[in-house]
Protein backbone atom coordinates (compact mmCIF):
# COMPACT_ATOMS: atom_id res chain seq x y z
CA UNK A 1 0.00 0.00 0.00
CA UNK A 2 1.29 3.23 -0.89
CA UNK A 3 0.77 6.01 1.49
CA UNK A 4 0.43 9.80 0.71
CA UNK A 5 2.52 11.16 4.02
CA UNK A 6 1.62 14.64 5.75
CA UNK A 7 2.86 16.13 9.43
CA UNK A 8 -0.64 14.54 10.79
CA UNK A 9 0.11 11.07 9.72
CA UNK A 10 3.98 11.32 10.00
CA UNK A 11 3.04 12.36 14.18
CA UNK A 12 0.39 9.60 14.60
CA UNK A 13 2.94 6.56 13.23
CA UNK A 14 5.52 7.62 15.23
CA UNK A 15 2.96 7.60 18.61
CA UNK A 16 1.75 4.38 17.63
CA UNK A 17 5.45 3.09 17.35
CA UNK A 18 6.27 4.21 20.51
CA UNK A 19 3.08 3.02 22.33
CA UNK A 20 3.86 -0.36 21.21
CA UNK A 21 7.50 -0.22 22.06
CA UNK A 22 6.82 -1.30 25.67
CA UNK A 23 4.96 -4.69 24.81
CA UNK A 24 8.01 -5.65 22.97
CA UNK A 25 11.27 -7.44 23.46
CA UNK A 26 12.87 -6.32 19.84
CA UNK A 27 12.18 -4.47 17.02
CA UNK A 28 12.46 -5.86 13.75
CA UNK A 29 13.27 -3.24 11.01
CA UNK A 30 12.74 -4.16 7.43
CA UNK A 31 14.83 -3.01 4.50
CA UNK A 32 14.59 -3.36 0.88
CA UNK A 33 17.89 -4.96 -0.17
CA UNK A 34 18.04 -2.68 -3.27
CA UNK A 35 17.87 0.79 -0.71
CA UNK A 36 18.96 -0.47 2.55
CA UNK A 37 19.83 2.82 3.96
CA UNK A 38 17.05 4.91 1.46
CA UNK A 39 14.20 2.92 2.79
CA UNK A 40 15.06 3.70 6.42
CA UNK A 41 13.36 5.99 8.26
CA UNK A 42 15.24 8.75 9.09
CA UNK A 43 14.05 9.11 12.56
CA UNK A 44 13.89 5.73 13.50
CA UNK A 45 16.79 5.86 15.73
CA UNK A 46 15.14 8.58 17.90
CA UNK A 47 11.66 6.57 17.70
CA UNK A 48 13.11 3.73 19.17
CA UNK A 49 15.99 4.84 21.65
CA UNK A 50 17.28 1.74 22.89
CA UNK A 51 14.86 -1.10 22.56
CA UNK A 52 17.23 -4.01 20.72
CA UNK A 53 16.91 -4.19 17.22
CA UNK A 54 17.14 -6.46 14.23
CA UNK A 55 17.34 -5.22 10.74
CA UNK A 56 16.26 -7.16 8.09
CA UNK A 57 17.71 -6.98 4.20
CA UNK A 58 14.21 -8.35 2.32
CA UNK A 59 13.93 -8.96 -1.29
CA UNK A 60 17.43 -10.72 -1.26
CA UNK A 61 16.48 -12.07 -4.59
CA UNK A 62 15.90 -8.79 -6.02
CA UNK A 63 19.49 -7.26 -4.74
CA UNK A 64 22.73 -7.82 -5.80
CA UNK A 65 24.31 -10.05 -3.47
CA UNK A 66 27.60 -8.60 -2.79
CA UNK A 67 26.51 -5.74 -2.07
CA UNK A 68 23.38 -6.38 0.50
CA UNK A 69 26.35 -8.82 2.19
CA UNK A 70 28.28 -5.68 2.44
CA UNK A 71 25.58 -3.40 3.94
CA UNK A 72 25.49 -6.87 6.17
CA UNK A 73 29.23 -6.13 7.33
CA UNK A 74 28.27 -2.28 7.17
CA UNK A 75 25.07 -2.54 9.98
CA UNK A 76 27.08 -4.88 11.71
CA UNK A 77 30.42 -2.17 12.62
CA UNK A 78 27.30 0.02 13.57
CA UNK A 79 26.26 -2.81 16.42
CA UNK A 80 23.44 -3.66 14.52
CA UNK A 81 23.30 -7.59 13.44
CA UNK A 82 21.66 -7.77 10.19
CA UNK A 83 20.37 -10.63 8.08
CA UNK A 84 18.79 -11.15 4.34
CA UNK A 85 16.00 -12.36 3.72
CA UNK A 86 13.28 -13.30 0.98
CA UNK A 87 10.14 -12.63 2.84
CA UNK A 88 8.29 -15.42 0.35
CA UNK A 89 10.61 -18.28 1.49
CA UNK A 90 9.47 -20.91 4.36
CA UNK A 91 12.97 -20.90 5.76
CA UNK A 92 12.83 -17.07 6.60
CA UNK A 93 11.00 -18.30 9.91
CA UNK A 94 13.65 -20.13 11.29
CA UNK A 95 16.28 -17.55 10.55
CA UNK A 96 14.31 -14.27 11.87
CA UNK A 97 13.66 -16.50 15.38
CA UNK A 98 17.88 -17.39 15.86
CA UNK A 99 18.80 -13.89 15.17
CA UNK A 100 16.46 -12.79 17.30
CA UNK A 101 17.65 -14.83 19.95
CA UNK A 102 21.28 -14.25 18.95
CA UNK A 103 20.32 -10.41 19.65
CA UNK A 104 18.90 -10.89 22.48
CA UNK A 105 21.49 -13.27 24.44
CA UNK A 106 22.47 -11.50 27.37
CA UNK A 107 18.60 -10.79 27.66
CA UNK A 108 17.86 -14.27 27.52
CA UNK A 109 20.96 -15.48 29.63
CA UNK A 110 19.79 -13.20 32.53
CA UNK A 111 15.73 -14.22 32.77
CA UNK A 112 17.20 -18.20 32.98
CA UNK A 113 18.97 -17.19 35.46
CA UNK A 114 16.00 -16.14 37.24
CA UNK A 115 14.65 -19.41 36.31
CA UNK A 116 12.46 -17.27 33.68
CA UNK A 117 12.53 -19.92 30.68
CA UNK A 118 10.94 -20.29 27.24
CA UNK A 119 9.08 -17.09 27.30
CA UNK A 120 8.15 -16.17 23.95
CA UNK A 121 10.18 -13.36 22.17
CA UNK A 122 7.96 -10.72 21.17
CA UNK A 123 8.39 -8.82 18.14
CA UNK A 124 7.02 -5.69 16.26
CA UNK A 125 7.73 -5.00 12.29
CA UNK A 126 8.65 -1.59 11.87
CA UNK A 127 9.39 -0.15 7.93
CA UNK A 128 8.66 2.15 5.16
CA UNK A 129 6.05 1.05 3.18
CA UNK A 130 6.30 -1.72 0.44
CA UNK A 131 9.28 -3.34 2.36
CA UNK A 132 7.45 -6.59 2.63
CA UNK A 133 5.67 -6.24 6.11
CA UNK A 134 2.35 -7.79 5.11
CA UNK A 135 4.36 -10.70 3.43
CA UNK A 136 7.19 -11.42 6.21
CA UNK A 137 3.95 -11.35 8.69
CA UNK A 138 2.05 -13.78 6.91
CA UNK A 139 5.13 -16.04 6.24
CA UNK A 140 5.75 -15.59 10.13
CA UNK A 141 2.17 -16.64 11.13
CA UNK A 142 2.27 -19.19 8.86
CA UNK A 143 -1.35 -18.06 7.18
CA UNK A 144 -2.93 -14.88 5.20
CA UNK A 145 -3.81 -12.46 8.02
CA UNK A 146 -5.78 -9.22 7.71
CA UNK A 147 -3.25 -6.61 8.67
CA UNK A 148 -6.14 -4.16 9.80
CA UNK A 149 -3.69 -1.79 11.04
CA UNK A 150 -2.15 -1.01 7.39
CA UNK A 151 -2.17 2.74 8.03
CA UNK A 152 -0.46 4.93 9.85
CA UNK A 153 -1.85 5.75 13.40
CA UNK A 154 -4.66 3.02 13.00
CA UNK A 155 -4.32 1.38 16.26
CA UNK A 156 -6.40 -1.86 17.82
CA UNK A 157 -5.72 -3.85 20.84
CA UNK A 158 -2.49 -5.42 20.73
CA UNK A 159 -2.61 -9.37 19.20
CA UNK A 160 -0.28 -11.81 18.79
CA UNK A 161 0.43 -13.40 15.97
CA UNK A 162 2.16 -16.48 17.18
CA UNK A 163 4.79 -17.66 15.05
CA UNK A 164 6.40 -20.49 16.96
CA UNK A 165 7.16 -21.27 20.53
CA UNK A 166 9.61 -18.64 20.62
CA UNK A 167 8.37 -15.90 18.85
CA UNK A 168 5.12 -13.75 19.15
CA UNK A 169 4.64 -10.63 16.14
CA UNK A 170 2.55 -8.00 17.52
CA UNK A 171 -0.55 -7.89 14.28
CA UNK A 172 -0.02 -4.71 13.51
CA UNK A 173 3.38 -3.56 11.87
CA UNK A 174 4.93 0.03 12.48
CA UNK A 175 4.57 1.76 9.18
CA UNK A 176 6.51 4.84 8.90
CA UNK A 177 7.38 7.08 6.34
CA UNK A 178 10.99 7.39 4.17
CA UNK A 179 13.59 9.89 3.56
CA UNK A 180 11.55 11.60 1.16
CA UNK A 181 13.00 15.11 1.13
CA UNK A 182 16.32 13.71 -0.24
CA UNK A 183 15.93 14.03 -3.95
CA UNK A 184 18.22 11.41 -4.53
CA UNK A 185 16.89 8.98 -1.97
CA UNK A 186 13.09 10.08 -3.64
CA UNK A 187 14.65 8.97 -7.19
CA UNK A 188 15.31 6.24 -5.68
CA UNK A 189 12.18 4.87 -4.08
CA UNK A 190 10.64 5.81 -7.19
CA UNK A 191 12.47 3.67 -9.10
CA UNK A 192 11.53 0.78 -7.52
CA UNK A 193 8.22 1.75 -7.05
CA UNK A 194 8.36 2.31 -3.18
CA UNK A 195 6.40 5.54 -3.74
CA UNK A 196 3.77 6.63 -5.58
CA UNK A 197 4.43 7.02 -9.53
CA UNK A 198 3.53 10.47 -10.43
CA UNK A 199 5.13 12.15 -7.10
CA UNK A 200 8.58 12.37 -9.68
CA UNK A 201 8.44 13.05 -13.02
CA UNK A 202 9.04 9.64 -15.08
CA UNK A 203 12.13 11.27 -17.38
CA UNK A 204 14.21 12.20 -14.14
CA UNK A 205 13.46 8.38 -12.94
CA UNK A 206 14.65 7.25 -16.41
CA UNK A 207 17.64 9.40 -16.72
CA UNK A 208 18.77 9.02 -12.72
CA UNK A 209 17.99 5.28 -13.69
CA UNK A 210 20.08 5.17 -16.90
CA UNK A 211 22.76 6.99 -15.63
CA UNK A 212 22.98 4.63 -12.42
CA UNK A 213 23.19 1.40 -14.68
CA UNK A 214 25.65 2.88 -17.00
CA UNK A 215 27.79 3.44 -14.04
CA UNK A 216 27.05 0.35 -12.18
CA UNK A 217 25.65 -2.53 -14.18
CA UNK A 218 26.67 -1.79 -17.75
CA UNK A 219 26.85 -4.81 -19.18
CA UNK A 220 23.37 -5.77 -18.08
CA UNK A 221 21.98 -2.65 -19.56
CA UNK A 222 24.11 -3.29 -22.55
CA UNK A 223 22.23 -7.31 -22.58
CA UNK A 224 18.97 -6.31 -22.35
CA UNK A 225 18.68 -3.11 -24.84
CA UNK A 226 21.57 -4.85 -27.16
CA UNK A 227 24.15 -1.80 -27.29
CA UNK A 228 27.26 -1.38 -29.07
CA UNK A 229 30.04 -0.15 -27.16
CA UNK A 230 29.22 3.26 -28.57
CA UNK A 231 26.14 3.35 -27.91
CA UNK A 232 26.39 2.52 -24.27
CA UNK A 233 28.80 5.26 -24.07
CA UNK A 234 26.00 7.77 -24.80
CA UNK A 235 24.85 10.32 -22.44
CA UNK A 236 21.28 9.38 -20.70
CA UNK A 237 19.63 11.73 -22.40
CA UNK A 238 20.91 10.60 -25.68
CA UNK A 239 20.09 6.96 -24.76
CA UNK A 240 16.59 8.32 -24.16
CA UNK A 241 16.17 9.65 -27.89
CA UNK A 242 18.11 6.38 -29.24
CA UNK A 243 16.42 3.37 -27.71
CA UNK A 244 13.00 5.35 -27.73
CA UNK A 245 13.77 5.15 -31.60
CA UNK A 246 15.00 1.67 -31.50
CA UNK A 247 12.18 0.05 -29.57
CA UNK A 248 9.65 1.62 -32.28
CA UNK A 249 8.11 4.51 -30.03
CA UNK A 250 9.31 6.94 -33.02
CA UNK A 251 9.30 10.17 -30.24
CA UNK A 252 6.75 8.88 -27.80
CA UNK A 253 9.56 8.91 -24.81
CA UNK A 254 6.35 8.04 -22.45
CA UNK A 255 6.95 4.83 -23.68
CA UNK A 256 10.30 4.08 -23.06
CA UNK A 257 9.97 5.92 -19.77
CA UNK A 258 7.80 3.22 -18.97
CA UNK A 259 9.62 0.12 -20.31
CA UNK A 260 12.69 0.76 -19.05
CA UNK A 261 11.06 1.64 -15.52
CA UNK A 262 9.33 -1.41 -15.41
CA UNK A 263 12.59 -3.60 -16.98
CA UNK A 264 14.21 -2.06 -13.99
CA UNK A 265 11.33 -2.95 -11.59
CA UNK A 266 11.18 -7.04 -12.98
CA UNK A 267 14.35 -7.37 -12.52
CA UNK A 268 15.14 -7.40 -15.94
CA UNK A 269 18.44 -5.71 -15.58
CA UNK A 270 19.05 -8.22 -13.24
CA UNK A 271 19.23 -7.77 -9.25
CA UNK A 272 20.95 -4.46 -8.34
CA UNK A 273 21.72 -2.40 -5.24
CA UNK A 274 21.07 1.71 -5.67
CA UNK A 275 22.45 2.30 -2.59
CA UNK A 276 26.31 2.03 -2.77
CA UNK A 277 27.75 1.80 0.53
CA UNK A 278 31.31 3.46 -2.07
CA UNK A 279 29.08 5.97 -2.39
CA UNK A 280 28.62 6.81 1.67
CA UNK A 281 31.84 6.00 2.25
CA UNK A 282 33.54 9.05 -0.68
CA UNK A 283 30.73 11.43 1.31
CA UNK A 284 32.26 10.34 4.65
CA UNK A 285 35.53 11.43 3.25
CA UNK A 286 34.40 14.06 1.87
CA UNK A 287 33.58 15.81 5.37
CA UNK A 288 36.80 15.45 6.49
P1 LIG B 1 4.37 -3.64 2.98
O1 LIG B 1 3.43 -4.45 3.82
O2 LIG B 1 5.64 -3.34 3.69
O3 LIG B 1 3.76 -2.43 2.39
O4 LIG B 1 4.84 -4.57 1.75
P2 LIG B 1 4.13 -5.86 1.10
O5 LIG B 1 4.25 -7.03 2.00
O6 LIG B 1 2.79 -5.47 0.62
O7 LIG B 1 5.10 -6.13 -0.13
C1 LIG B 1 5.26 -5.20 -1.18
C2 LIG B 1 5.63 -5.95 -2.45
O8 LIG B 1 6.90 -6.57 -2.28
C3 LIG B 1 4.66 -7.07 -2.81
O9 LIG B 1 4.62 -7.15 -4.23
C4 LIG B 1 5.36 -8.30 -2.27
O10 LIG B 1 4.96 -9.49 -2.92
C5 LIG B 1 6.80 -7.96 -2.58
N1 LIG B 1 7.76 -8.68 -1.73
C6 LIG B 1 7.79 -8.76 -0.39
N2 LIG B 1 8.85 -9.47 0.02
C7 LIG B 1 9.54 -9.85 -1.08
C8 LIG B 1 10.76 -10.57 -1.31
O11 LIG B 1 11.47 -11.00 -0.39
N3 LIG B 1 11.13 -10.74 -2.61
C9 LIG B 1 10.41 -10.24 -3.64
N4 LIG B 1 10.85 -10.46 -4.89
N5 LIG B 1 9.27 -9.55 -3.47
C10 LIG B 1 8.84 -9.35 -2.20
P3 LIG B 1 3.43 -6.60 -5.06
O12 LIG B 1 3.89 -6.54 -6.47
O13 LIG B 1 2.90 -5.35 -4.43
O14 LIG B 1 2.34 -7.69 -4.87
P4 LIG B 1 2.41 -9.23 -5.33
O15 LIG B 1 3.49 -9.36 -6.36
O16 LIG B 1 2.69 -10.01 -4.10
O17 LIG B 1 1.04 -9.44 -5.84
Amino acid sequence: VLIQWFPGHMSKARRQVQENLKHVDIIMELVDARLPLSSRNPMLDKIIGTKPRLIIINKKDLGDELESQKWVHYFQSQGILAIKINAKEQQTVKKLTKAAKAVLAEQLQRASERGIQNKAIRTMIIGIPNVGKSTLMNRLAGKKIAITGNKPGVTKGQQWLKTNEELEILDTPGILWPKFEDQTVALKLALTGAIKDDLIPKDEITIFGLTFFKKNYPSELQARYKLSEAQLALSAVDLIVFLTKKMGFRDDYDRFYDLFVKDVRDGKLGTYTLDRLADLEDDENGDN
